[in-house]
């Protein structure tokens, strides 16, 4: 990653931990920030939300996409997602599948944990083979 890169990782993980004490998550006690970049320069977040009826529960990733969308969001330039775990989070199946929705090859994803501990992948990485506009 080039220097600028660097300065945008720093930035959006802070991003994402200082949402991280807003998730709620009384249930799982997993608390989850995510902080992204747009195309168009624009910085959202969004924290994980459970509901007693725990299927209802939104991901910090399926959170913040639609509210950067909202916002007029095109593409994902970089996407943070910061657990507090031991860990760096592993985003689950259907959030994988919503965020190759507005990625490209270009987009970065770094998942991190509560230290900043992470490891940085492309779309294709969470999800290889994947189903996409391109099948319609
Ligand atoms: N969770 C996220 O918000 N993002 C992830 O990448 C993994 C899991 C949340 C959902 C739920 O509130 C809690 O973590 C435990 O599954």
């Amino acid at each position: 990653m080039d220097n600028g890169s660097m300065m945008t990782e720093e930035r959006l993980m802070d991003e994402a931990k200082g949402v991280l004490h807003n998730a709620y998550s009384p249930y799982s006690g997993i608390k989850v920030g995510a902080a992204l970049l747009t195309s168009s320069g624009n910085i959202h977040t969004g924290v994980n939300v459970e509901n007693a009826s725990y299927g209802l529960t939104i991901c910090a990733e399926r959170n913040v996409i639609p509210t950067a969308i909202t916002q007029g969001m095109k593409k994902i330039k970089f996407l943070v997602v910061t657990g507090g775990t031991p860990e760096p989070i592993s985003p689950c199946g259907a959030c994988r599948q919503v965020i190759s929705e507005f990625s490209d090859d270009e987009t970065i994803i770094i998942l991190a944990n509560k230290d900043r501990k992470y490891n940085i992948w492309s779309v294709n990485d969470l999800l290889p083979y994947s189903f996409g506009p391109k099948h319609l």
